[in-house]
C-alpha cells in the first residue's frame, strides 16, 4: 500500500510516519510537505534512507505539483496533516490559514477524485466545536456537537471538514475525519504551550501564561493520536467523523507548575500576560465512538507522557535550540513583547 502523508515534517505528521514505517515496514510512505516555519526536515532524518520512504517538498495548494505526485505514486490512502496550526498566528494573520487549510484540502481531494483512492483521511481538531464552560464538567464534545468556531484557525479547520463531507456526499469520495484534542510529545514546535514552557524553563526565561491560566485543555500523548488515525484508515467507516481524546483535562497553570517542578525551576518564572483574543475556555472530548467501534483507548497516562516529553526535550536540545535561534526570535518578540 502507498500512503501519502501531507505535513509529515511537522509535529504529529512526523510521529505518524515513524509509527507507520515501524509497524508496516512493507507499506510505502510518501511525505508531501512545504517545509514552512513549522516543518523541519531534520526531524525526518531517521527515516530518510528507509527504502519505503520518499520526501517531496511541495505546497498542498500547488495543483500541478500535487497532481504530478499522484500520477507518479498512485496512492491508495492520503492522510492530510498539512495545515497552519497555531491559533495565535491565525489571530495575527488569517489569510494563510484559509489558503492552506481550506484550499489545500480541496486540491488534495481533487487529486483523489482524479486518480482514485481507497481512503482520504482529514486530520481535524476538537477546536471546531468551540468551547465549553468551566462550570459544566458534565459536558463533552461528541461527533454531533454543532460546529461553533472561535478563531480563524478553527474556522478554517471547520470549513475544511465541511468540504470533506461535501466531497463524500456529492462525489462519493471515501473519506474519514478525526477530531483530536491537544497533543503533546516529541517534535512539538516550541511556539505551543508545553514545549514553549519547557524551553523557557531550561533557559530560565519568563513563562508567559495567558489570562489567569484557568483555561482547560484535554491532553493526549501524540503516539496515541497516531495509533487512532492508523485504526481509522484501516477500520473506520467511510463518511464518518471520529473524536479522539483521553479524558485528561488540565488547567494551563497546573501544567506550567508541573513543568517547573519536574525541571527544578522556581514558579517565580511564571508571568501572567494579556489573554489570547477570543480564548476558548475548555475543551473536553467524548471518545466513546472510537472506543466502541474501533476499540481505541489511550495508552499513555499524562504523568508518564509528560515526564517522557520533558526528557525528550532535555535529550534533544540541538533540535529545539536550532529552531528558537532562527526566525522564531522575531515571532517571539512580536507575540510576547509588552504583552
Ligand atoms: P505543525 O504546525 O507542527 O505541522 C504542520 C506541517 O504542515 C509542517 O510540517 C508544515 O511545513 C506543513 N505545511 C504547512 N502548510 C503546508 C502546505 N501549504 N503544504 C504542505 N505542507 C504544509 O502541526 P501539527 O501540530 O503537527 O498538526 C498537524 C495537524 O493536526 C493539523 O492539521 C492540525 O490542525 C491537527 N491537529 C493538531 C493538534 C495539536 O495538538 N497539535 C490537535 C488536533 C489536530
Ligand atoms: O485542541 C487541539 C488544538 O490544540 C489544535 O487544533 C491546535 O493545532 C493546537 O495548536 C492546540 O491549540 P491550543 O490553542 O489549545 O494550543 P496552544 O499550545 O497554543 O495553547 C494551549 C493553551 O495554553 C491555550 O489555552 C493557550 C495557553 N497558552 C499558550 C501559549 C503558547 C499560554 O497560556 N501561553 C502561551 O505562551
Amino acid at each position: 500500500m502507498t500512503i501519502i502523508v501531507t505535513g509529515g515534517a511537522g509535529f504529529i505528521g512526523s510521529n505518524f510516519i515513524f509509527h507507520m514505517l515501524d509497524k508496516y515496514p512493507d507499506d510505502r510512505i510518501v511525505c508531501l510537505d512545504k517545509l514552512t516555519y513549522a516543518g523541519n526536515l531534520s526531524t525526518l532524518e531517521p527515516v530518510m534512507d528507509h527504502q519505503n520512504f520518499r520526501f517531496v517538498k511541495a505546497d498542498i495548494c500547488d495543483r500541478e505539483a500535487v497532481f504530478k505526485l499522484f500520477e507518479e505514486e498512485k496512492p491508495q490512502v492520503v492522510v492530510n496533516f498539512a495545515a497552519e496550526s497555531h491559533v495565535d498566528r491565525s489571530i495575527d494573520d488569517p489569510g494563510i490559514f484559509l489558503r492552506t487549510n481550506i484550499l489545500g484540502t480541496q486540491t488534495l481531494m481533487d487529486a483523489c477524485r482524479k486518480y482514485g483512492i481507497v481512503r482520504y483521511h482529514q486530520v481535524s481538531t476538537d477546536e471546531v466545536y468551540g468551547d465549553l464552560p468551566l462550570d459544566r464538567p458534565d459536558l463533552f464534545f461528541t461527533e454531533t456537537t454543532p460546529i461553533h468556531t472561535s478563531s480563524p484557525y478553527s474556522a478554517s479547520k471547520a470549513s475544511a471538514d465541511l468540504l470533506v463531507l461535501a466531497y463524500h456526499r456529492t462525489y462519493g469520495l471515501p473519506v474519514t475525519i478525526s477530531r483530536c484534542s491537544n497533543n503533546y510529545g516529541p517534535y512539538h514546535f516550541p511556539e505551543k504551550l508545553i514545549p514553549l514552557m519547557i524551553a523557557n524553563c531550561l533557559n530560565d526565561k519568563p513563562l508567559p501564561v495567558y489570562g489567569e491560566g484557568l483555561n482547560v485543555r484535554d491532553w493526549l500523548y501524540v503516539e496515541d493520536h497516531c495509533k487512532a488515525i492508523d485504526l481509522i484508515i484501516r477500520k473506520g467507516r467511510v463518511g464518518e467523523v471520529y473524536n479522539i481524546g483521553g479524558h485528561n483535562e488540565m488547567r494551563n497553570i497546573d501544567i506550567v507548575k508541573l513543568i517547573c517542578k519536574t525541571l527544578g525551576k522556581p514558579e517565580s518564572l511564571i508571568t501572567y500576560v494579556a489573554d489570547r483574543k477570543g480564548h476558548d475556555m475548555r475543551y473536553a472530548i467524548d471518545p466513546a465512538k472510537i472506543d466502541r467501534e474501533l476499540g481505541w483507548k489511550p495508552e499513555t497516562m499524562f504523568n508518564d507522557g509528560i515526564v517522557k516529553t520533558i526528557q525528550w526535550y532535555l535529550d534533544h536540545r540541538a533540535w529545539w535550540e536550532e529552531i528558537i535561534s532562527g526566525e522564531y526570535q522575531q515571532y517571539y518578540e512580536n507575540m510576547y513583547r509588552g504583552r
